[in-house]
């Protein structure tokens, strides 16, 4: 058996007048997973990752880490967490360096010289590390954060929204350390709205929408295509003779054309077994085929549809 690291278990926060802005949300993580905490602005991402690392109090439901209770246990716990909630504030004037010296001498433990080598090289600030914080720019404040957040060897890491602000390859870097973590057996917490970013960078996502949990899933499991299942997809064609495949294939009873694209693609919707004919059926009427794709639906459609789904569930029970 895997080993849970972090389990939630019917989280709640209610906020004045009994509006419930994280609502019995249970989820656990795994010992190096990373874990993407998914969904829409105000969904209560950033709620449920305060109470976690108790920057604010919740109002049910516990929160375990590693086996130890946050309310029993609450600095055995911190210790085991490292994260960054807020963006973190850094002395401006010190280098990156004394930033860390700082923050490492405020540990319960004392942090090895060694140990700053170590984040400093994870999250590749090495050649910046002497600079004043002032210099840096948003992808480094970033970079010293995670450093700062991984200093005493947390087993745990959370990180909310940590691509806000960071270019494609500050993202991308992002992505492979926290990947070298998670095979040392470090697991992230990680949230994000856009699902795109998850796909890349998650083992599994948690999806959570109006203050609850809607759907825990493999990233696998999203990216599967059901071959059963109606297939949408694009047909590469000369563009003189795309009128002509048009016609065809809307004669077709298992076939509907969707789409022209720049004049010289059809999209069309068809089953899976039916591609080799349809395919056929152009090649006999000497109709030249350059490609075929096939078009998923896309994960964001995949999305939009299990939050939509959810949504009409949180609607069935509350009538
Ligand atoms: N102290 C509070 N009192 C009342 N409502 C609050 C409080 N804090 C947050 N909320 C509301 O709770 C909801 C969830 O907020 P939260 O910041 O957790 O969402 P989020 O998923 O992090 O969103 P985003 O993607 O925009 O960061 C929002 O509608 C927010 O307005
Ligand atoms: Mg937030």
């Amino acid at each position: 058996m895997s080993e849970i690291v972090l389990d939630i278990s019917n989280l709640t926060k209610r906020v004045q007048k009994n509006k419930k802005i994280v609502d019995s949300a249970s989820f656990q993580m795994k010992k190096g997973e990373i874990l993407g905490l998914l969904g829409p602005n105000g969904a209560g991402k950033t709620t449920t990752i305060r109470m976690i690392v108790g920057l604010i109090k919740k109002t049910e439901g516990s929160v375990k880490i590693n086996g130890r209770d946050l309310d029993e246990e609450g600095q055995a716990c911190k210790s085991e967490v490292g994260a960054i909630v807020e963006n973190p504030a850094f002395y401006d004037y010190m280098s990156g360096y004394k930033n860390l010296q700082q923050y490492g001498r405020m540990a319960k433990k004392e942090i090895p010289p060694e140990r700053y080598e170590e984040v400093i090289e994870l999250v590749k600030l090495k050649h910046a590390i002497n600079d004043k914080v002032k210099k840096y720019s948003l992808g480094m404040k970033q970079r010293l954060g995670v450093a700062q957040a991984l200093l005493h060897n947390p087993a745990v890491l959370i990180l909310d929204e940590p691509t806000n602000g960071l270019d494609p390859k500050g993202i991308r870097e992002l992505r492979d350390y926290l990947r070298q973590l998670a095979n040392e057996g470090i697991s992230t917490l990680v949230s994000s709205h856009l699902l795109s970013e998850m796909q890349l960078m998650c083992d599994r996502v948690v999806i959570m929408e109006q203050g609850k949990i809607i759907n825990v899933t493999t990233i696998e499991s999203l990216n599967e295509s059901n071959e059963t299942e109606d297939q949408v997809i694009a047909l590469r064609l000369n563009a003189s003779q795309v009128n002509k495949a048009n016609d065809l294939l809307n004669a077709m009873e298992t076939v509907t054309v969707m789409e022209k694209e720049n004049g010289h693609i059809l999209v069309v919707k068809t089953s899976y077994d039916h591609i080799p004919t349809l395919n056929k059926k152009l090649v006999e009427a000497a109709i030249d085929i350059y490609a075929i794709e096939l078009r998923k639906a896309s994960l964001e459609d995949k999305f939009l549809a299990l939050t939509a789904d959810g949504e009409a569930k949180l609607q069935k029970e509350a009538e």
